[in-house]
């Protein structure tokens, strides 16, 4: 099923007829596609699922296509990233062309799913601002941690699991819950591997995000907990990158046990997707959150 959705992502890329974006679009590679996962989890057999998924995940590959720009990131699921091969300007034209073009295909659907889904990307890009505008400074406010990760990867998986039910016609809001607090557990332990994983596991550089200005959630629970002076020089690190450093940080997450404080957290929002749902009888969906809570890249 995965693959009809890339072949349905291909044949929509092919219907704007223009041999440079097919050329570009083709080094795109295909992530774990977890939204896609859980909408065919909840309404497996509906006439409009492919689609559904299809333009799900071209707004998320649109949004990544962007960030890696807004980033200066050059490595995208283990791959030189769009921008690092072909430029900023064409990494941002395209991912111009995969959202209006998901949109356009997006009006076809039923009001409610283009409504949930168009509030997401609002969303989403209300929180990348407030994620490149937290880098400024190192961050030790941990409710805005929350809100911006709620809004910049919650959002998208909450509105798929939404729009999902509505095409099933089940009860919209659980799955919008669950898949809202799936969102939240699915970023922490993103932000945890980051820290805990070597490069080659993860697709990416590790310990990428203290360095790109990213307080996340291991770095604010070790300010919470380091004395005063190291406190201090936790922040005088902030953004910088040497082996030296990162000895020291990891010293330290392992002296104040961050690792196993930021798996709990995560934790605690997936036992909140998994009750969301609680009488659903939905085992798939359960799985999606336990595998996510276990994976390693
Ligand atoms: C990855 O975060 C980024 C996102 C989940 C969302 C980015 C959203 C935008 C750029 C707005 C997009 C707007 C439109 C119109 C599509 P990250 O940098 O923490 O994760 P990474 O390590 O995978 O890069
Ligand atoms: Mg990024």
């Amino acid at each position: 099923m995965l693959e009809k959705i890339t072949q349905r992502i291909e044949s929509f890329i092919s219907e704007i007829g223009n041999p440079r974006i097919k050329a570009l679009s083709s080094r795109i590679t295909s992530g774990k596609m977890l939204r896609s996962k859980l909408v065919l989890a909840i309404c497996p057999n509906h006439p409009d699922v492919v689609d559904l998924c299809a333009i799900i995940e071209m707004i998320q590959s649109a949004s990544l296509l962007h960030d890696d720009v807004i980033d200066e990131s050059y490595i995208r699921r283990g791959n030189p990233s769009v921008n690092a091969v072909f430029g900023n300007k064409n990494s941002i034209m395209l991912g111009d062309v995969f959202y209006s073009k998901a949109f356009f295909e997006l009006t076809k659907m039923d009001n409610r799913i283009a409504k949930s889904i168009s509030n997401a990307v609002v969303e989403l890009s209300r929180g990348e601002i407030d994620d490149v505008f937290m880098g400024e400074e190192f961050n030790t406010d941990k409710g805005k941690y929350f809100e911006m990760l709620q809004d910049k990867t919650a959002s998208l998986i909450s509105a798929s699991a939404e729009s999902a039910a509505i095409l099933a016609n089940l009860n919209h809001q659980k799955y919008k819950a669950y898949g809202s607090n799936l969102g939240v557990a699915f970023q922490i332990i993103d932000d945890l591997l980051d820290v805990t994983q070597e490069s080659m596991t993860l697709g990416k550089p590790s310990m990428n995000d203290f360095k790109e200005g990213k307080t996340t959630l291991p770095y604010i629970y070790l300010y919470e907990a380091l004395p005063k002076d190291e406190k201090k020089i936790l922040i005088s690190y902030f953004k910088q990158d040497k082996p030296e450093i990162r000895t020291w940080l990891k010293e330290r997450f392992e002296k104040y046990h961050i690792i196993s404080l930021v798996q709990s957290e995560a934790k605690r929002y997936a036992n909140l997707a998994i009750s969301s749902i609680k009488d659903e009888n939905n085992k798939t969906l359960e799985e999606i959150v336990q595998n996510m809570i276990n994976r390693e890249f």
